[in-house]
């Protein structure tokens, strides 16, 4: 069943460069989020609200919202907070639209968030009862939802539960996380139905690929074809976590919009601005950007 249209929610300046090596001027970092945005993306998740010493490479949350400006608020430009002191951080600055993030498995939630998954419900309830009373749309991620690299295949009901928790808590939506790329189109099918069984339908629930093993668009679209309207996708294939291993790039925002366009699915966005965007980011980077249609396009 095709839709007339879907939402890209953009994750490159959050996703994308939490993972560079080097840590990006706040400068170039506000300079490409205005390109997203000028390029048509209306979602754009702008950076984390988490310690310095965890993502140093994000460590410049207040001064990018202050450079942004207007531009950096609004249900549409969510960034990531973990905990009461992220939410308060963010809140100060007159966000709207927040990011918790758990875990299906417990060694990522160790690693990723230094507690278990029970203790990380707890870290989030009150932080999501916060951003609902302040007025705020708050989403909610789950990692590892169809592998882990520690724990290996991660079972359907161990991540139902996980997003269920989650959920529970009143998120407004759920991103489905396949961190580290591992995920194909039967799962990602076989997942949503299991959702959808425990009452969270594709209408609240977005997907996040990372294109590891190049499954990312192949999983996206079957998503779409089951309903979920809300795509999760990083200009040029930036991305990554530094605490997954084999976390590669997320689904490249230009892929997605060659296949949307194809299809006739409308998005918003404008090719040809986010090509030029991911190849001055990559002037930035000093590296190329993952993107196939990137490469295709951008010739050399
Ligand atoms: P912790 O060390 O257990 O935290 O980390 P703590 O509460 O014990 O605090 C330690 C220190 O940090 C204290 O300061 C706190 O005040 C301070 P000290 O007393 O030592 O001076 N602190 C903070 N400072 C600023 N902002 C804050 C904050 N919180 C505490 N928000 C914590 C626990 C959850 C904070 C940590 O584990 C963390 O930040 N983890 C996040 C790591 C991360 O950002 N990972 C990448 C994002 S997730 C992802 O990429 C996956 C996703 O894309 C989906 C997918 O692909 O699957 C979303
Ligand atoms: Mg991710």
């Amino acid at each position: 069943d095709q839709p007339d249209r879907v939402t890209i929610y953009e994750v490159g300046p959050r996703d994308g460069l939490q993972n560079e090596k080097s840590v990006v001027p706040t400068q170039v970092k506000a300079e490409f989020v205005r390109r997203l945005l000028a390029a048509g993306l209306e979602t754009v998740e702008l950076t984390s609200f988490v310690p310095q010493k965890w993502v140093p490479q994000l460590g410049d949350a207040e001064e990018l919202m202050d450079l942004l400006g207007e531009e950096g608020l609004g249900q549409r430009r969510p960034v990531l907070v973990p905990n009461e002191r992220g939410l308060d951080r963010a809140l100060e600055r007159g966000v709207t639209s927040v990011a918790i993030f758990g875990s299906a498995t417990e060694t990522f939630a160790r690693k990723n968030l230094n507690r278990s998954v029970e203790e990380s419900v707890q870290m989030f309830a009150p932080v999501v009862k916060r951003a609902l009373d302040a007025g705020a749309w708050v989403r909610a991620y789950v990692s590892m939802c169809f592998g882990d690299p520690w724990e290996g295949p991660v079972p359907v009901e161990q991540v139902v539960d996980a997003c269920s928790r989650l959920m529970d808590l009143g998120c407004d939506q759920l991103s489905i996380g396949d961190t580290i790329g591992v995920g194909t189109p039967g799962h990602v099918h076989r997942l949503l139905d299991a959702l959808g069984d425990a009452g969270i339908g594709p209408e609240q629930t977005a997907v996040h690929f990372h294109d590891t093993y190049g499954q990312a668009l192949a999983n996206t679209m079957t998503a779409i074809g089951d309903g979920v309207r809300v795509v999760d996708a990083s200009t040029g294939g930036l991305g990554g976590c530094p605490y997954a291993r084999s976390a590669t790039g997320n689904l490249a925002t230009e892929d997605l919009v060659w296949a949307l366009d194809g299809l006739g699915i409308e998005h918003g966005a404008d090719l040809d601005a986010l090509v030029r965007t991911s190849t001055w980011m990559a002037e930035q980077l000093g590296r190329p950007a993952p993107s196939r249609v990137v490469k295709a396009l951008a010739g050399d």
